[in-house]
Formats: C-alpha cells, sequence, structure tokens
C-alpha cells in the first residue's frame, strides 16, 4: 500500500470495515481480495459486462468502476451479504429455471435482480430488460433468467426429484449449481495459493514484426518487485503446442517473429503489488514491423506474406468431400443458385477471461486453471515445460463459459514456466482486452456455392468451396476444414456433390473451436441459396426443405447410411408455426410501411464427436467400504451440464438415485480421461460411457446377490441391500477388499464411437450420431434504418432421448443468442473492437422469445437413446434470420453480421 492510502469503512452486511486504501482503488479489487467477497466477478473492469454488480445503497453499480472511496460509509451488498429471504428465493428459482449456466454472470445478475425485486415484487418483462441491461450473460439467452426472476413470490412449481430409473428424462435441476447461484464456484482467478506471485504477459503490438530483446537483466534489477522474467530462452521442453499434434505449430513465448497482435513474447513475474500496476510498454525490446495478411483474401494469394517456413504456403490444409458427378448433373437442373457469402471474425466473449493458478506439490507441477480439455492441457504444458507426463498435474477451475477457446492451451505453460523458474506459486488473470487479443476465434469465411433442383424441386447437385481464415497457428483449422465439406449441404439429400475448403494462414487471431466449428458459416451460405431455390421452383420455403430432408437410409454425401434421422420430424413440427407466422406477417405490412415484417427458416444437421478419429471417453464409478458411491466424472462441465446430464445416465444405468452419487473431479490425477468437451460428444460419448460403467456395476452387485436383472439396489452405510420381490439379500461391503483405487465394488468403462477414416473424396463415417434442427426467425426490419428485431424464434431440434429437458432447453436459447449475434451484430476486428463496448454482443433486450420443440427420434448408438445438441441449436439460427430479413425487405445479405448499413445496401440492391 503505497502512501497515499487512506482509512475507510465498508459497510456490508451491517458490520462495519475498516481498511486502508488508496482512494481510487476497484471496489471490486477490495471487495475481493481484501474482504475476500469473491462473488463479485471480474469480467472487464470497465463497466461493460456488469458481473461486478453489486448494491451500494440499494442501487446497482459496477464494482469496477466505483473507486473504494465512493463506497466509503454506504451499504454494500454482494450475494453473500444480501438479505437472506430475497436471494435465497431467488437462488431457489434460478436453480429450478436453470437460470445459471456456467454461473459467471449470476451473481452480477441476481444483484440486479435483488434492486429490481426489492422495490417492485412483481416486475414487468420490460422492468426485468430495463433493469437487467448492463449485465451480460454469454451461456442462457437469458430466458430463463427473466422466467426465474418473474417466479419470485409466486407459487413455486413442485418438481420433485426423479424416481429411480427415470433421472433420464426428468428435468433434474443443475447438480452443481448451488455454488454458482451462492457465489462459492471457484473460476480461474478466485483461487491463488498463499504468497502467489503474478505472471503478466508482454505481447506484441502488432500483428507481424520481428524482434529483438534488449538488456532485459537490466531492465529487472531496475524493477523491485520482478522476480523473474521468463523469454523463449527458457523454454526447456518443445516449444510448440497445438490441438491437433501433427500440426502444433503455436509457440508458448514467441521467438524471433510474432505472427499476430497479441502474441505473448515474454512473462514478468514478481510481487502482485508491484507488478500488477507496472507499466510494461517500456520492456526492453526493439520490434521490426513485417507485411502481414489479416483476410483470407489477402493470406492466400501468391506473394502473401509467408507465416510458417515448414509450410510450402499460407494453406495449412484442405478439406474435400465428393460423390457421384456434379458438373453433370448441375448442367442438368432445371433450377440453379448460386452465392457467395462472407462471415468475420467472431469473439467468444465469455465473462471470464482466462486465469489460473499453479504451484509444486512435491515435484509435480499442479495448474488449475480454466479449461475445456485438461488431458489436452497436461499433455502440451508437459511438453513445453519438457516434463514428464506424470509430473504436471491439471484441475480444472470452473470455467466461466468456453465455447470452444478454453480447448487451446491459454495460461497454462505460462503459469508453469514461471513456477518452474521461481520455485514459487503463481497466478495469471487475463485482462479482458488481452484475452480478446489473444484467444482464437470463430474462423472467417468466404464461401461459394452453386446448387440446382430438377422439375419437381429436388436437388440434383451442390458444389461449394470455402476459404477459411485460420489465422496465425493451426489449432482447429483442420477440423474446421475437414468438418464443413461433410457438413456443407445440409441435412438434406445431395446425390451429386462436391465440397472443398481450405484454412489460410493470416497474421489475424488464431482462429480456431466456436460451437459449430465452421458449420454455422456454411449454413448460412447453403440456407440462403436454398431461399433462393425455393423461389426458383415456386415451392413453399418450408416444403422445399422437407422435400428434400434426409431420410432413414439415405446415403449422406461422405457415403454412410444414415439412421434415426430426425429432419423431417423438426420441419413438420414447425409447420404449424409457419403457417401461423407468415399470415401474422402478411397482415402486419399491409399497415405498416416502414417497419415489414419476415420470417425465415434453416435446418442443421451435426455430428457429435471427432471427425473420423478416434475420441474416447472413460468413465469410472466405485464404491467405498462405508458404502459411499462415486462418480469419477472427468469431462469438464463448462456450463452445458455433463456434471448433471452424465449423472443422470449413469443412476439409471446401475438403478439407484441421481443424489446418490458423490461427483470426484474432473482432476487428472482423480478422473479417467473423458476428452475434451466440444463437439457435442460428452453426453453422447462421456454419457455412454458412464451407461456401460453403470451397466456394469450392476451387473456385478446382481451376481453378487445372485438375484435377476430387475431386482432393486439399495446403498446404504457399509452395505448395499438388494431385493427382487420377496427375495432379499445383502452385500456386506466392509467384508470386501479394496481396490487400489479404495474401491470395493467398481466398474470402469470406456466408450469410442465406431467411426472410420475417411478417403480422399471424403467417404467413410465420419461420426457415430448426428443431431438435427430446424428453427423459424420472425423478424422486423426497419426498412430506412436497415436495422433488424428479431421478435421470435421457434426451434425444433431432435437430440434423441432427451436427458434433461431443462437443460437442453437453456442449450437452445444460449445458442440462440450466440446465433443472434453470428447474424446481426458480432464482428470482431483486431486492433478495434478489443473491448465488450467495441465488440458488441446480445442484451438481455436484445434476445427474442424462445419456443422449444423437441423432438426425441432415439438414436441406436447414443446413450439411451440420445444424441447430442449443444452446437447444433446455434447452426440454423443466422441463417433464418438473413431468410427472415430477404422476406421483410427484399434484402439479400451476403455479408455477416447483417448490420443496418449492410441490410440497407442489400435492400437498395434489391429494388
Ligand atoms: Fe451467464 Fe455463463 S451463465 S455467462
Amino acid at each position: 500500500m503505497n502512501n497515499y492510502s487512506h482509512r475507510m469503512t465498508l459497510i456490508v452486511a451491517d458490520e462495519h470495515h475498516s481498511i486502508r486504501s488508496t482512494p481510487g482503488r476497484r471496489l471490486s479489487e477490495v471487495l475481493r481480495d481484501d474482504l475476500g467477497l469473491k462473488s463479485v466477478k471480474i469480467g472487464c473492469d470497465a463497466g461493460d459486462c456488469g458481473a461486478c454488480t453489486v448494491l451500494i445503497d440499494g442501487r446497482q453499480h459496477c464494482a469496477c468502476l466505483t473507486p473504494v472511496a465512493q463506497a466509503s460509509g454506504r451499504e454494500i451488498e454482494t450475494v453473500e451479504t444480501a438479505d437472506p429471504a430475497l436471494i435465497g428465493q431467488l437462488q431457489k428459482a434460478f436453480l429450478a429455471h436453470g437460470a445459471a449456466q456456467c454461473g459467471i454472470c449470476t451473481p452480477g445478475v441476481l444483484m440486479a435482480a435483488v434492486e429490481l425485486l426489492q422495490t417492485n415484487p412483481a416486475p414487468t418483462l420490460a422492468e426485468i430488460e430495463d433493469t437487467l441491461a448492463g449485465v451480460l450473460c454469454r451461456c442462457t439467452g437469458y430466458r430463463k433468467i427473466i422466467s426465474a426472476i418473474m417466479a419470485v413470490g409466486t407459487a413455486p412449481e413442485r418438481v420433485g426429484p426423479p424416481d429411480v430409473g427415470k433421472a433420464v428424462g426428468h428435468p433434474v435441476p443443475r447438480l452443481d449449481g448451488l455454488r454458482k447461484v451462492d457465489g462459492t464456484e471457484i473460476f480461474g482467478a478466485d483461487y491463488a495459493p498463499e504468497g502467489a506471485l503474478v505472471v503478466r504477459a508482454v505481447r506484441s503490438p502488432h500483428h507481424h514484426a520481428g524482434f529483438e530483446l534488449g538488456d532485459v537483466a537490466a531492465w529487472q534489477e531496475a524493477r523491485p518487485g520482478v522476480e523473474a522474467v521468463i523469454t523463449a530462452a527458457d523454454i526447456q521442453g518443445v516449444n510448440r503446442f497445438g490441438v491437433i499434434p501433427p500440426l502444433a505449430d503455436q509457440p508458448a513465448i514467441a521467438e524471433v517473429t510474432a505472427r499476430y497482435r497479441g502474441e505473448p513474447v515474454a512473462l514478468v513475474v514478481g510481487d502482485p503489488d508491484l507488478v500488477e500496476a507496472m507499466d510494461l510498454s517500456d520492456f526492453p525490446i526493439t520490434w521490426t514491423p513485417l507485411a502481414h495478411t489479416l483476410t483470407e483474401a489477402e493470406g492466400g494469394i501468391a506473394g502473401a506474406p509467408q507465416l510458417h517456413e515448414t509450410r510450402a504456403d499460407n494453406t495449412l490444409i484442405r478439406g474435400r468431400v465428393a460423390t457421384g458427378n456434379p458438373d453433370q448433373a448441375m448442367e442438368s437442373a432445371a433450377h440453379v443458385a448460386s452465392g457467395r457469402f462472407e462471415t468475420s471474425y467472431v469473439e467468444h466473449a465469455y465473462i471470464e477471461p482466462e486465469a489460473g493458478s499453479a504451484w509444486l506439490d512435491g515435484d509435480t507441477l499442479v495448474i488449475q486453471a480454466c479449461t475445456q480439455a485438461p488431458i489436452m492441457d497436461r499433455d502440451d504444458t508437459a511438453k513445453v515445460l519438457g516434463l514428464p507426463l506424470e509430473q504436471v498435474r491439471i484441475i480444472p477451475s470452473a470455467a466461466g463459459g468456453g465455447f470452444g477457446s478454453k480447448l487451446d492451451l491459454t495460461v497454462q505453460p505460462l503459469l508453469g514456466l514461471a513456477v518452474l523458474k521461481t520455485g514459487k506459486p503463481c497466478r495469471m488473470v487475463f485482462s479482458r482486452s488481452e484475452s480478446m487479443r489473444a484467444s482464437t476465434k470463430r474462423h472467417p469465411g468466404t464461401l461459394e456455392a452453386t446448387i440446382g433442383a430438377d422439375e419437381s424441386g429436388r436437388i440434383v447437385s451442390m458444389m461449394l468451396h470455402g476459404d477459411f481464415n485460420t489465422g496465425a497457428y493451426a489449432s482447429w483449422g483442420p477440423t474446421v476444414a475437414t468438418r464443413v465439406p461433410v457438413h456443407a449441404s445440409g441435412p438434406y439429400l445431395t446425390p451429386n456433390y462436391r465440397a472443398t475448403t481450405r484454412a489460410i494462414h493470416t497474421n489475424g487471431p488464431t482462429a480456431g473451436a466456436f460451437r459449430g466449428f465452421g458449420v454455422p458459416q456454411a449454413a448460412i451460405c447453403q440456407e440462403v441459396l436454398y431461399d433462393d431455390l425455393a423461389a426458383k421452383c415456386g415451392i413453399d420455403r418450408l416444403e422445399f426443405r422437407r422435400l428434400n430432408a434426409l431420410r432413414d437410409g439415405n446415403a449422406a454425401t461422405f457415403g454412410q447410411t444414415l439412421q434415426a434421422v430426425g429432419i423431417e420430424e423438426c420441419l413438420d413440427a414447425l409447420k404449424p408455426h409457419w403457417d401461423r407466422a407468415l399470415a401474422e406477417a402478411a397482415a402486419h405490412n399491409e399497415t405498416s410501411p416502414v417497419l415489414k415484417r419476415g420470417i425465415g427458416v434453416a435446418s442443421c444437421w451435426y455430428g457429435c464427436g471427432n471427425t473420423a478419429l478416434p475420441n474416447p471417453s472413460t468413465i469410472r464409478i466405485g464404491i467405498t467400504a462405508d458404502g459411499a458411491l462415486k462418480l469419477h466424472q472427468g469431462a469438464t462441465d463448462i456450463g452445458q451440464g455433463s456434471n448433471t446430464v452424465i449423472t443422470q445416465i449413469a443412476a439409471d444405468a446401475l438403478g439407484v438415485p441421481v443424489g446418490t452419487f458423490e461427483l470426484i473431479g474432473p482432476d487428472t490425477a482423480l478422473t479417467p480421461d473423458c476428452g475434451k468437451t466440444s463437439a457435442s460428444r460428452q453426453t453422447f460419448i462421456t454419457g455412454k460411457a458412464a451407461e456401460r460403467a453403470g451397466m456394469a456395476l450392476r451387473e456385478t452387485i446382481l451376481r453378487l446377490t445372485n438375484l435377476p436383472g430387475t431386482a432393486e439396489i439399495v446403498l446404504s452405510a457399509g452395505k448395499i441391500t438388494v431385493s427382487h420381490g420377496d427375495e432379499r439379500r445383502e452385500i456386506d461391503l466392509a467384508a470386501l477388499p479394496a481396490n487400489p483405487f479404495g474401491y470395493v465394488l467398481m466398474a470402469e468403462e470406456t466408450y469410442d464411437p465406431p467411426t472410420s477414416a475417411l478417403d480422399e473424396n471424403g467417404q467413410g463415417i465420419p461420426y457415430a450420431v448426428y443431431g438435427y434442427g430446424a428453427q423459424i426467425a420472425e423478424v422486423e426490419v426497419d426498412m430506412l434504418l436497415g436495422k433488424t428485431r428479431v421478435i421470435r424464434i421457434i426451434a425444433a431440434h431432435d437430440l434423441g432421448r432427451v436427458i434433461n429437458p431443462l437443460l437442453a432447453e437453456g442449450q437452445v436459447e444460449g445458442g440462440i443468442a450466440q446465433g443472434l449475434g453470428l447474424a446481426l451484430m458480432e464482428e470482431f476486428l483486431p486492433g478495434r473492437t478489443e473491448n465488450l463496448h467495441d465488440y458488441l454482443i446480445p442484451t438481455i433486450g436484445d434476445m427474442p422469445e424462445v419456443e422449444s420443440i423437441f423432438i426425441e427420434k432415439p438414436d441406436p448408438v447414443g446413450p439411451m437413446g440420445a444424441k447430442g445438441l449443444g452446437e447444433h441449436v446455434l447452426i440454423p439460427t443466422a441463417p433464418a434470420i438473413l431468410n427472415a430479413i430477404r422476406h421483410a425487405s427484399g434484402a439479400r445479405v451476403t455479408k455477416v453480421p447483417a448490420l443496418p448499413h449492410r441490410v440497407l445496401a442489400a435492400i437498395k440492391a434489391a429494388q
């Protein structure tokens, strides 16, 4: 604390806390660090996200923007200290309505709701939207937050726990929900060992530049408190990581060239009080800016600055799927539609910037950080640090959103380097702008396609080429390049087909995984052209899709014979809504010359899991001698609900109440590999492993008691009671020997979906399970301003057996919010939109009504018939909105986001 600090009093829960602080220090920092009120989250330190919302004298404030002196002597309320009756009711409602997913925004949302309900116990929708306008949620799509707030003070809907064997299909509230609503969840920035040093990165201010380090030792010496400066020269292992190991090309710390703006070139480690406030702009480094490219068009031309000497040019990889004779079939087509479409960089904008801490436990490096992929983190971090795998332990903290970006390494190797160099525990928290500069993005794409139909409107051929900007490093570029050609036909029968892709390096941010892996971009191209074709064929747009929908037994463009195809059922479920919406829009438009309504429809399909690659998950369930039942669940729950869904499946497979399980993990030291949380794979693959483990343990128990499969199993202290009719037997658990895991009974099962490699034409079995869906968008377009308001989305999704309808609805609503952002507002521009006031994501006021319709077409492979959902739900939203804009205004928008100037230009072009 410096000489300018003052003594102040903060009043929290009627207690007077005397503190010493500089007057201008952020209140958020004081509440978290001095008073331990960790429910106050830091999302941006700029008043943009509202995660730090607290009440001061009953009114909501962003604690990050409030100098502590302004709060002195005033009553401060946080989730920990708010009126227990009101906050308790809100917390219960949030749990019952599934209003918290990852939970990072939840404390801020709750405090804004407390402000409202204290003076207005029965608020209207408009009042809720008004009060919560300053708090962003990236997961939920806000609808469940609204319904939870409206439910406070009303008679609670009684949904009891499921009966034994009936957990699957039941709206079980999130099992890890309590700590999300009471503010005790531990996110990446919420824990660090006592005395942890802070790690900061010196990052490139240039898109592409050579650099030379100056006298780093002298710089360090002149700065007391700096314990270490770390550069690439300190790296003992292989300074290259990447999610696709053969293509690993990303240095943890750049060596002599920075290839994107924000790339780390050095680390500064030291005393938090000094290093956190340190100006790093005088770090001794000389930059030599180099020519750079930022778009796939620039990066892909001959003579473009080359990023990687190890590659022939800037093409990272190509993808291809081809079948039939698309050229010949196109020539014979009665109707043909063609188009070129562009999409932008999209930022994940999770509310929790990347954060974590690390320490040594003996000779094991322990890293606790937000992640979607603990085993991949362990393997790549060990590689960079030159440590054997068993000397790196990853404990995922709760992830405050991920959506694909937290699959890639962020703080992990940097923390490891700092701990190994200093021998002390360390912590690292990215600032918002650092997060936005350094994290991966959705691939921008330029897609061109031609689709042909015969006289009757049946698709005869499709040809597509997509160039994707994969940025500086490989990351998930190969996945996008291979997944897009597989999916680009949409869920439609396409007998002649050729889809090709390229992932092209540029000096833009590295593009990685983002909900859909390129399929949402491809769906925009295909679905807009389907509207063109429907018009040319003179067929209603929804009927045109139904006519061409894939059906059971059809061969996909990659040769796989498909089963359990639910797209036709999804479109059928939408038909009454389609007819109603079209009639309403027509009636509205007769009397509204400026605000025109339009209706659009689009479909999706999505293969669950890795594309044509092994991706096993392993689940362990054990029973201890005293009768505790433990589920070792290594899948990271980033808000989507795997902790709950996988437990539901395990419970039914074993035949015990869902609440019997104690959840262990994820933790690379305690849980087997459940793979990464991506590609909508956890419910399907880890769920299948859980089903198998539950069934195997049940079989063991029944074998020991020699009772048939329908017997009832009850666990209690030290024993298992198994009953079948009048027969009743007991297993004395204490009499059984414990295995090396400490279990007297245990089952461990692995599931790896049956896929096959794709040949040079992309023929094979890329996925074992597919989910399907279709959405209708109802929009209103201002013909003078070009602004679009989405009024309603009706989403019909075939997710096979619905494991948890409450959580599934949350996925649909959250995915739609992100699809709406992709369609209408989100465009990341390196160097220009590196914060949450220039980069806009949907707020509560942007969200339309959402109606979810679930089609349950059980999958023969998925656990209990389940498919996947997480990524599917985002795919149709943007094309449905674009098609609705066109229906309303005539504007055929070919670049997203459909910002007002683009819509106006398209209206003009149409006129
Ligand atoms: Fe709101 Fe995750 S639940 S940001």
